[in-house]
């Protein structure tokens, strides 16, 4: 019997073999990882190193880069405040201070900035789990958030 790391090892050499042949393996791996396990964890950084003849340095260096390539599983619940310019010419920043003050103490949510969302004349923009918001604020945020169980 295979152990959970043996097989989550073959597992993610499985989709690492898939892409190696493709121009630039590298984020297309990292991106299907994350879909499949919802992290990146060490022991993938070490497989996706030898799949690709990489070095380890150089794959963890791309998954520490992108703040979308996370190493520690997904909390149930995302925030996501846009700090990109429009928004933070609207009080993007002002909401992402405020969301990551009153969410703190949960352990469910994770309030993240991101910089753009592509809503930018309606901003401040926001996400809730991946739904996007225009001229978000604080009171519609914790709306959101009712329902979500602790
Ligand atoms: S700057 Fe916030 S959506 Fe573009």
């Amino acid at each position: 019997m295979q152990s959970p790391q043996s097989s989550r090892a073959d597992a993610v050499r499985v989709l690492a073999d898939r892409y190696a042949a493709a121009r630039g393996p590298l984020l297309p791996i990292l991106h299907a990882v994350q879909h499949e396990f919802g992290c990146i964890e060490r022991g993938d950084i070490m497989t996706i190193a030898d799949a690709l003849n990489l070095s380890i340095a150089d794959v963890h260096g791309v998954v520490s880069f992108y703040a979308d390539l996370r190493t520690t599983p997904p909390p149930p619940h995302t925030i996501a405040v846009c700090r990109g310019e429009a928004c933070q010419a609207v009080g993007g920043q002002a909401l992402h201070t405020e969301a990551a003050t009153v969410f703190a103490a949960r352990d469910d949510v994770e309030v993240t900035e991101v910089f753009c969302l592509g809503n930018c004349a309606l901003g401040p923009s926001a996400t809730v789990d991946g739904r996007l918001r225009g001229l978000a604020d604080l009171a519609w945020l914790e709306r959101e958030c009712a329902g979500w169980v602790r």
